[in-house]
């Protein structure tokens, strides 16, 4: 894109030309110590106590769907996915991928960060077929990634959640109306 009028680059083709700079890298557990301190910075320690944590606490996140963004080896963004699963009423289970926590370092927010790592991780997800993506967060924000509370009004989670907040990404055609959603099951029996 040509200089505006004036020769003065148009701020949205700087910022843009900025986040490409960003690399997009598969997780490795050697991101781990970056990330915890980017974690604790975005939501504190008592980070540990929510829900969502309850459903992966010691459970590895999939690095096929885990990605972190760096600039110049700053880790400045990160996005995990991990495995779960719904029991429905009858006991029959189903995959889900847990999404999140995303997580853009406070000074880097804006940039566009967190939709590029949702955008990779939804690719992937896709690319690999993986099951149907439930998350814990925001609605005006994931709502663009075609998450929605449609599916889990009746779904039960290990902990308090916010009806509103707990979103699912595409159909839930194949999946129980009334169920407990959990860790899944082979990787809690290595807990
Ligand atoms: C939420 C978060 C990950 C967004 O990261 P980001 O890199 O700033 O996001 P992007 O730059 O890709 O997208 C910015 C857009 O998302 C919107 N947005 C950001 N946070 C939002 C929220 N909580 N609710 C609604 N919209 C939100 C912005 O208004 C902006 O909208 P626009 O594109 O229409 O201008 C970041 O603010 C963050 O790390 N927050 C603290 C941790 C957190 O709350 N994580 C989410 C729960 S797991």
């Amino acid at each position: 894109m040509p200089p505006g009028r004036g020769g003065a680059w148009p701020l949205s083709f700087l910022i843009e030309s900025l986040t490409q700079l960003i690399e997009i890298l598969a997780f490795s557990p050697a991101d781990t110590p970056d990330l915890e301190t980017l974690l604790d910075a975005a939501f504190g320690p008592a980070r540990r106590n929510r829900t969502a944590y309850r459903l992966r606490d010691g459970v590895a996140c999939d690095p096929a769907l885990s990605f972190v963004a760096r600039d110049a080896g700053r880790l400045v963004g990160s996005l995990q996915c991990w495995p779960l699963q719904i029991r429905g009423l009858s006991g029959a289970i189903a995959p889900l991928t847990l999404l999140g926590p995303v997580v853009t370092a406070a000074d880097r927010q804006g940039e566009g960060i967190a939709s590029r790592l949702m955008t990779t991780a939804l690719a992937a997800i896709d690319a690999l077929a993986a099951p149907p993506v439930l998350l814990i967060g925001d609605a005006p924000f994931y709502g663009r990634f075609g998450f929605t509370a449609d599916a889990t009004a009746d779904w039960l989670l290990p902990g308090p959640v916010d009806r509103a907040r707990l979103l699912l990404r595409g159909p839930a055609t194949a999946l129980p109306r009334v169920g407990w959603v959990e860790p899944a099951a082979p990787r809690r029996r290595a807990a």
